[in-house]
């Protein structure tokens, strides 16, 4: 479920190297510059967290950095936006999901 085109969103960073970063402890498969969010859809991870106050599952909804919808701890940085954050080999991010496992 990888996206590979887009109207208002540029892949052209996108290579073809695999890396690997972790998603609540488990190892995520990602193209080297895609997004957190995007590796994460393309591995049919949707629900990305939970809703603070009804708990209710949050997936990506603008992938444009402009909904909120998608902020996870990234290598123990909280408010980070997977929308618009690259992938590196070896992240840690982190949701609210962690404690539904
Ligand atoms: S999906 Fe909207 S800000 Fe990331």
């Amino acid at each position: 479920m990888r996206i590979a085109r887009h109207p208002v969103l540029d892949f052209s960073g996108i290579g073809r190297r695999q890396v690997t970063f972790s998603f609540n402890g488990k190892p995520v498969a990602a193209l080297e510059g895609e997004s957190i969010a995007a590796g994460l859809l393309a591995n049919d991870i949707l629900v990305f967290r939970l809703s603070p106050r009804l708990r209710e599952p949050r997936s990506a909804f603008c992938l444009r950095g402009k909904c909120g919808e998608c902020l996870m701890r990234v290598n123990g940085q909280e408010n980070v936006r997977a929308c618009q954050t690259p992938v590196v080999e070896g992240m840690v991010v982190e949701s609210d999901l962690g404690s539904q496992d």
